[in-house]
């Protein structure tokens, strides 16, 4: 088993790379429970039909038919005569997909604050310095959202979302200039996920609980909680797909790694609304507004080609990267080199020999040992702590090909 180094303490990759799985694993499920639940409620919300054959202090009523069997359910905002002595809440999903969102982030950015975090060209931040700016705007995020939706929560809600969206696409550029690509993305990610958490543990139950106790009471509920609750969830409804978008855009460079990034994130968070919009309009038995597909698709298109016109000005002086090999042993490098061109240029070269391959695969190149170096980590986790790649094996990477690539990985990390 190979070990890496976490400070001072030696963790196995093996152990660590188990560990990241099985939070995301978690991590996805929760979210999967939230959003399900979320997206189930408004649509259930929004199909209510207020019949005369409900009872009357009901607000409305709702039949479904799922798993064999049906289901009335009818929806009280008073108390009804008895209140049953179990009642579902719905609060877990949301707190434990941050809690293993928040684990993951640890373990994924902030433990390798240099590799996921840190870009020295932007800006030379010490590890704890870049974990510090991402907490710090977290917090900030959520302080910042609830102050100004507390002091508009009966104004204007298009006005607020506008401006919601004018001061994230600053946080965005503003993450840009400071952390590397993927961090940003991620920062700016954390930063809606928890604003969406903490819309639920901080105003939506904690209003719920005074609602459900005023109504135990037989008083009338403060309405605010209500118009609070509202607002919230509306933005929770709004926020779910660019979140979602942010989380699983780390597998796809060029949508988080190019210039304009930063401007995709805000494009998704307006193109996600508009999505919304059109089911939350469907979900309400309304006609659809198949129209609305029409904006939606020229911003995902102009987002392409922000990728496009936004990635690197490709020249030939990696100063660095010359300065690494230099030190590497002569017959390491014709080894590796060799390894990469047999075994892997096939696919991964600018113009892949392979069958109806257009472009190097994850635009990964490996000709050369230049390429090499610039993708160790992503060849050391697929082809040397994992049999990911060569794809089936199909080139056959022998055992011994890998422990040279490993020792490769090796050299190059000590330097
Ligand atoms: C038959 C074609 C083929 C060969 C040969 C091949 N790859 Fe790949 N490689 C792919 C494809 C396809 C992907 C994209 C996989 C995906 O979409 O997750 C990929 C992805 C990768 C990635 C990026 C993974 C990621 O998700 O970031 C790395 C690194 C990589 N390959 C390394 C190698 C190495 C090293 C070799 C040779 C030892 C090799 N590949 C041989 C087809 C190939």
């Amino acid at each position: 088993m190979v070990i890496v180094l976490i400070g001072e303490a030696k963790v196995s990759y093996i152990l660590l790379e188990w560990t990241e799985f099985l939070v995301r694993w978690l991590h996805v499920i929760a979210g999967i429970a939230w959003i399900g639940s979320s997206f189930y409620f408004i649509a259930l919300d929004l199909s209510l039909i207020n019949r005369k054959d409900i009872p009357k202090e009901a607000h409305g009523e709702a039949w479904q038919v799922h798993g064999g069997g049906f289901y009335q359910i009818v929806k009280y905002l008073v108390a009804p005569d008895k209140l049953p002595s179990q009642l579902t809440w719905f609060k877990w999903e949301a707190y434990a997909t941050w809690i293993s969102g928040f684990l993951l982030l640890i373990l994924v950015y902030y433990i390798s604050a240099d590799l996921y975090m840190i870009e020295i060209e932007k800006i030379d931040l010490s590890n704890l310095e870049a974990i510090s700016l991402s907490l710090m705007g977290i917090i900030l995020g959520w302080v910042l959202y609830n102050y100004i939706c507390k002091k508009t929560v009966n104004k204007n809600n298009i006005m607020l979302s506008i401006f919601i969206l004018l001061v994230f696409t600053f946080f965005s550029w503003l993450y840009f200039q400071v952390f590397s690509h993927r961090g940003a993305y991620m920062q700016i990610g954390s930063m809606l996920g928890t604003i969406m958490v903490a819309n639920v543990l901080m105003i939506i139950i904690p209003g719920q609980k005074k609602v459900v106790q005023s109504l135990l009471e037989n008083k009338k509920p403060d309405p605010i909680h209500g118009t609070t609750a509202k607002q919230r969830s509306l933005h929770n409804n709004y926020l779910t797909l660019p979140v979602i978008f942010i989380m699983i855009s780390n597998h796809y460079p060029t949508i988080y790694a190019t210039d304009y990034s930063w401007i995709v994130i805000s494009l998704i968070i307006i193109a996600s609304a508009l999505i919304r919009q059109f089911f939350n309009i469907k979900h309400s038995g309304k006609k659809p507004p198949y129209l609305l597909w029409a904006p939606v698709l020229m911003i995902i298109l102009f987002s392409v080609y922000l990728s496009e016109i936004g990635k690197p000005n490709l020249t030939n002086n990696d100063k660095r990267a010359n300065a690494i090999i230099e030190q590497i042993p002569k017959d390491l490098i014709s080894a590796s080199e060799e390894i990469i061109i047999s075994k892997c240029s096939m696919c991964h070269a600018k113009e892949p020999l392979w069958d109806n391959m257009q472009h190097s695969p994850k635009l990964v190149n490996l000709e050369n040992i230049n390429d090499l170096i610039k993708n160790i980590e992503g060849v050391y986790s697929q082809s040397v702590m994992s049999y990911a790649m060569p794809p089936g094996n199909i080139s056959v990477l022998e055992n011994s090909e890998r422990k040279i690539l490993y020792d490769l990985y090796h050299f190059v990390d000590k330097l």
